[in-house]
């Protein structure tokens, strides 16, 4: 049987620390599914569908990665797929409480719900998407954290955004 996990996050954008758990997870497993899920109390740099579709961009040399979008609860989507973990970066232990606690209320609602988290290399250990968007709306050079073939596209969105 394949052996097929989720991925989720808002990715907003994907950044090199997130790239570099999808290409980790798509050695391990047999097939992973990048999902993006979006916060309905935040509105993002990029709607769900770009951020897919930045995300597709990123991993289009990965053959058994896949990316979706999903709404509603994460456990349903695992259900619908079948998926036998949710896989996870961990970045510093800041992450640790929100990570913990997200990984035992899905295990709540579906008990045999795994979340299987790996460590980041250590050039991505603070890496986050909330920060990258802090450094493009001030002008800073993002291009240590974004994946070089998504580099082009999120620039002009910051840019156009710093502009509006
Ligand atoms: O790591 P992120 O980017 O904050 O993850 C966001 C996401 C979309 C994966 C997370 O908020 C989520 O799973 N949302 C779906 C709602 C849900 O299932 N909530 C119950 C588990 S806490």
């Amino acid at each position: 049987m394949e052996r097929l996990v989720i991925c989720p996050g808002s990715f907003d954008p994907i950044t090199k620390g997130h790239e570099d758990i999808i290409r980790r997870a798509a050695t391990l497993f047999d097939r992973v599914v990048v999902v993006v899920g979006a916060n309905p109390e935040k509105r993002g740099l990029f709607t769900v569908e770009e951020r897919a579709e930045l995300i597709r961009r990123t991993c289009a040399d990965l053959p058994n990665v896949e990316v979706d979008q999903f709404d509603g609860l994460l456990i349903d989507y695992v259900r619908r797929r079948k998926a036998v973990a949710i896989v996870k970066g961990l970045r510093a232990v800041s992450d640790f409480d929100y990570e913990f606690q997200m990984a035992l209320t899905n295990k709540k609602l579906m008990a045999d719900a795994e979340t299987i988290f790996l460590t980041p290399n250590s050039d991505n250990m603070y890496l986050s998407s909330s920060m990258v968007r802090q450094i493009g709306h001030f002008g800073g050079d993002i291009s240590p954290f974004i994946p070089e073939a998504i580099l082009e596209t999120v620039r002009q969105r910051m840019e156009r955004t710093r502009t509006e």
